[in-house]
């Protein structure tokens, strides 16, 4: 099993370890034990995880309490889904002394990390992350939330995992659509910090989307190494974190016009051409590079251009009332080359001139 470690900053106490391995969650039970073995575990994971055999795998038959998230999803990140989590922890006669672990993707990781954070002051989590995204994203670097009927993560606290464990094989039973989507952080990753890891992706897609072993492994080693160090140098995201935005601010302005139809990952990916684009007009490109991302995205089967159906002023609209938006206008994450972010006086997310953005929304539009 591949180790290492996040290094929390000065003002937390410790430091998590984040393990990468294949088929090992059969074998975990006894490990989260002799880690956390003074404290009662409490899983959590949903119901589609449930199906997919991951709890029984997890538990081996061993009478814990759990708690299954129920319908799976979006739908249930939401404040109702943390309080019953926590109520079902009291019930459970859980104190402080509990473990939560959680086991299932992003939805599950963020509310049972929340539930942690606001369960008696805070109790440590476990993260097992069993998505692509989850596993390259949202396990690490300690946000946790949910929705509120307003908008997304409205509700919400920096929790860092005590643990993290990726077991790689998990993924296999995950839907195609969502495996695809999940993997363009991983893309995005490359893009941001490590341009020889963006040839490996270029080199390996057909491995990675045959989902074999060996390859997620290097995959989500390379993830998380990239997504630690930038959550270690900023872990409360007042700068350099900024960089994992890359991609997001038209992405999620995109996902929200798409009024969800598209998947995170597939509405970033879509973010992601635009800023290439964006980085055209600002004289960031060299050349080609823009093709290349476009080429691999398009090989893993997420979406380039904009739905057919999305409107552009509703669009922009989107993009200035982006929660990082500073005087009503989002700032841009912007590579200066590939795996590298353009960050000028140490900034790493930057104002971009309006009629950029307009431009670049409308030839988008006109493409699509
Ligand atoms: N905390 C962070 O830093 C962070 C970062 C990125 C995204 N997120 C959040 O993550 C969420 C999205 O994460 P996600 O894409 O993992 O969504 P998800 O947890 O909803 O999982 C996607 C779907 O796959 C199912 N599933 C999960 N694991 C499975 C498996 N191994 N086999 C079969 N089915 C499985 C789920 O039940 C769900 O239906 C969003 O809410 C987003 O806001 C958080
Ligand atoms: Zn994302």
């Amino acid at each position: 099993m591949h180790e290492l470690e996040i290094k929390v900053p000065a003002s937390r106490p410790g430091s998590y370890k984040v393990a990468v391995g294949s088929g090992f969650l059969a074998n975990l039970w006894p490990q989260i034990k002799s880690a956390f073995g003074h404290r009662r575990p409490f899983v959590i994971a949903d119901a589609n995880v449930v199906a997919a055999g991951h709890l029984d795998t997890l538990l081996g038959g061993r009478p814990v309490p759990h708690f299954v998230i129920d319908p799976p999803g979006e739908v249930s990140k939401n404040i109702t889904t943390a309080v019953a989590i926590v109520e079902a922890m009291e019930k459970a006669y859980l104190g402080r002394d509990t473990v939560v672990v959680a086991l299932g993707g992003g939805t599950v990781g963020d509310v049972a990390g929340f539930a942690a954070a606001i369960f008696k002051r805070g109790v440590p989590i476990v993260q097992i992350p069993t998505t692509t995204l989850a596993q390259a994203d949202s396990a690490i670097g300690g946000k946790t939330g949910v929705d509120s009927s307003v908008s997304k993560n409205a509700f919400g606290a920096f929790w860092h995992p005590a643990a993290v464990y990726v077991d790689v094989a998990t993924v296999r039973t995950l839907d195609e659509r969502q495996y695809r989507s999940g993997l363009t952080e991983s893309v995005k990753h490359a893009l941001i910090a490590d341009a020889e890891y963006f040839e490996f992706l270029e080199q390996k897609m057909d491995v990675i989307l045959d989902r074999q072993g060996e390859v997620l492994q290097t995959l989500a080693q390379h993830n998380c190494a990239i997504k630690g160090r930038v959550v270690e140098a900023d872990p409360d995201e007042r700068n350099q974190r900024r960089m994992l935005n890359y991609g997001h601010t038209i992405g999620h302005a995109v996902e929200s016009a798409s009024n969800y139809r598209l998947l995170h990952g597939e509405a970033v990916a879509i973010g992601i051409v635009a800023a290439g684009r964006i980085e055209i007009e600002m004289g960031l490109s060299e050349p080609g590079r823009l093709e290349r991302v476009t080429t691999l995205l398009s090989r893993l089967g997420v979406p380039v251009t904009l739905p057919p159906d999305l409107d552009a002023e509703k669009l922009i609209d989107l993009i200035r009332h982006d929660k990082k938006a500073i005087d009503r206008w989002p700032r841009f994450v912007l590579l200066g080359q590939l795996g590298r972010v353009h960050c000028p006086d140490g900034q790493y997310a930057l104002e971009v001139d309006r009629r950029i953005v307009e431009k670049v929304t409308q030839s988008m539009v006109d493409d699509r």
